[in-house]
């Protein structure tokens, strides 16, 4: 896998939510290129917190946006950050017990995924121009 980079196809359209994914794949590339150099469990960790606690601040964000929206919209949608949120929990749970780096990489790959699906179809279909 190589490192995420920005496509215009990920642009949702509202200059705001854009800038934090930008932001996000920033902060995911550094988590995988740590992972990937196997430095030290601590270091993987706090790109790892870094990461994390900025995904959840946008996912605030963009939660509240969607409240404007269908309950049923905003419920979906929702579920899928819960379901990152789970993610990299294990993550963190896989690092501090374990410390492998094997089964990182395919939590890390996952998130890789999610990322890109997220926000090309979720994010993109809900938040577009947006305001
Ligand atoms: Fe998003
Ligand atoms: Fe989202």
């Amino acid at each position: 896998m190589k490192s995420l980079i920005w496509k215009s196809e990920f642009n949702t359209g509202n200059e705001a939510i854009d800038s934090q994914h930008k932001r996000l794949v920033e902060l995911f590339n550094k988590l995988y290129e740590s992972i990937e150099n196997k430095v030290d469990k601590e270091e993987i960790i706090s790109y790892l917190n870094g990461f994390d606690s900025y995904a959840n601040f946008h996912f605030q964000i963009e939660e509240e946006k969607l409240k404007r929206l269908p309950e049923n919209v905003y419920i979906t949608h929702k579920k899928e950050h819960d379901k990152f949120k789970t993610i990299t929990h294990n993550v963190k749970n896989e690092i501090f017990n374990k410390g492998k780096h094997s089964s990182l990489f395919e939590m890390v790959l996952y998130l890789n995924d999610w990322i890109l699906n997220h926000i090309t179809h979720e994010d993109i279909r809900h938040l577009k121009n947006d305001e």
